[in-house]
């Protein structure tokens, strides 16, 4: 792969406490990728992820070894830890709406970064509520509280809101647990349109969404890297190890 690094993990450890959740993981992920992350519960995805932008920090009892690089830089080193979360945006798998109305959700980062010109705020909003296959449904109510909207409505809310800050790097926990398979998959086309833009990583326990969407895919089991490859190799007969096999298989899990 020519694209260059974005993120490079070497030998990744995260304690909790006493209790290892990741042994030792290593991997790059280039620019303008959709990396997929698969595995079963409790394998460490999510850890994995908050490693990255930091957020990490919020859990006090969290021990990190080993280094997460960004763009060439240790995350630890970084003294802009905002700017770094800026920089890799992050999507929950429940959505956490702020109460605040629809447009103020979206519009709330490009605020505090200084945008104040109405019209380019308006499009923005507009733009992120699209990505997020959302704006046909609450265009005409822009102003009523976003945590009137339904589950899956709040989560593409989440998901516009990710994306006003404009992230370069976006990691999605899950996101369409809450939403129907059929917006599930107009937001798979969006994100399939923003790699251009972006770069993806995304944590999914629906392995079938990895082999859509996923350019390359890492299969993480109890805290350990099994396998990364191409998305058609993991899939294939024949992966390197037998227990990718098993595990998009649906033989273990
Ligand atoms: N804040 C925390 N404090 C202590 N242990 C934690 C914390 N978060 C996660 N763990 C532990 O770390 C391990 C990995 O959890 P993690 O949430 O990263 O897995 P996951 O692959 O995202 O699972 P799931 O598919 O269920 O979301 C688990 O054993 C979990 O109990
Ligand atoms: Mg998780």
């Amino acid at each position: 792969m020519n694209a260059p690094v974005r993120i490079e993990v070497r030998d990744l450890r995260l304690a909790y406490g006493t209790r290892e959740a990741l042994h030792g993981v290593s991997f790059d992920v280039h620019a303008h990728e959709i990396l997929g992350i698969i595995g079963p519960a409790q394998a460490g995805k999510t850890s994995l992820l908050r490693c990255l932008n930091r957020t990490i920090d919020f859990t006090a009892d969290a021990r990190m070894t080993g280094s997460v690089k960004v763009d060439g830089v240790d995350v630890r080193q970084v003294k802009d830890v905002f700017g770094l979360r800026r920089k890799i945006g992050m999507v929950a798998p429940l959505p956490v709406g702020l109460p605040l109305s629809i447009y103020d959700n979206v519009a709330f980062a490009p605020r505090c970064a200084g945008l104040r010109r109405r019209d380019e705020l308006e499009a923005l909003v507009e733009r992120c509520l699209r990505q997020a296959a959302l704006w046909d449904e609450v265009k005409d109510r822009l102003h009523t509280l976003g945590t009137r909207l339904s589950g899956g409505q709040q989560q593409r809310l989440t998901i516009a809101r990710a994306l006003s800050h404009q992230p370069e790097i976006l990691c999605l926990d899950e996101f369409s647990i809450a939403i129907d398979p059929v917006t599930t998959m107009r937001i798979e086309e969006v994100l399939k349109e923003l790699r251009r833009t972006v770069t993806i990583l995304l944590v999914t326990n629906l392995t079938q969404q990895a082999r859509r969407l996923a350019d390359r895919t890492l299969f993480l089991w109890k805290g350990e890297l099994v396998e990364l490859d191409r998305t058609e190799v993991i899939f294939s007969e024949h992966p390197r190890e037998r227990r990718t096999y098993e595990y998009v298989n649906g033989m273990v899990g």
